[in-house]
């Protein structure tokens, strides 16, 4: 309710920064050392969304700066896309202690600011780095080996948006064998930007 207020009619994704700022609903909060909000541009027809900060988004208040961040950066040059072409962020806007997956009181309590972003951004397709994302964003339970690479339609503010979920580049770098359907996947997501011309 209190994010749902906080993040209410944000004109701005500036304004809607500010009120993150002054938000102290979600308890990762307490423990991060910067607010996380997002890369990129500030409209884009692809947003991209992970899971959550980790350490070196944590210190420089930047999302997917880190290692996994730069293989996401190598997957969008892979689809002729750079940063000023998308809009990146993440389901929650603090990093959780010792990177564990945020939890479901978490995500909710910035859910209304994700959906504030999600509108302002205006993006025609939304990519979904890993399960926890796209548990969170779909709102639907499964691992990421059965989500990825099916397209589902999401309704915010009115619009309705398609979402992609995808492998999350961190899993990547673990996993590097599984590129093969992170890479199926983007292209897909490219296929369908180019056919919403
Ligand atoms: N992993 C994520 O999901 N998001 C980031 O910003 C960094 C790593």
């Amino acid at each position: 309710m209190a994010a749902r207020a906080a993040a209410g009619e944000a004109p701005s994704l500036a304004d809607l920064k500010l009120r993150l700022e002054g938000f102290n609903g979600c308890a990762l909060k307490a423990t991060a050392k910067n607010l996380c909000f997002f890369r990129g541009a500030e409209r884009a027809r692809l947003m991209i969304i992970g899971e959550a900060p980790g350490r070196d988004e944590d210190l420089s208040g930047v999302p997917f700066v880190g290692p996994a961040g730069q293989l996401l950066d190598k997957m969008l040059a892979a689809i002729g896309l750079g940063e000023a072409d998308v809009h990146i962020t993440n389901t929650v806007y603090w990093r959780p202690p010792g990177n564990r997956t945020p939890s479901p009181q978490e995500t909710q309590a910035c859910r209304p600011f994700l959906d504030r972003q999600i509108e302002l951004v205006e993006p025609q397709v939304i990519v979904l780095m890993g399960g926890a994302a796209a548990n969170t964003v779909l709102g639907v339970p499964g691992g990421i080996m059965r989500l990825r690479g099916n397209w589902r339609a999401i309704e915010v503010g009115g619009r309705t948006i398609k979402t992609l979920p995808t492998l999350h580049p961190a899993f990547l770098l673990r996993s590097p064998a599984h590129k093969k359907q992170a890479w199926r996947d983007m292209l897909a997501a490219i296929e369908a930007l180019e056919g919403m011309r």
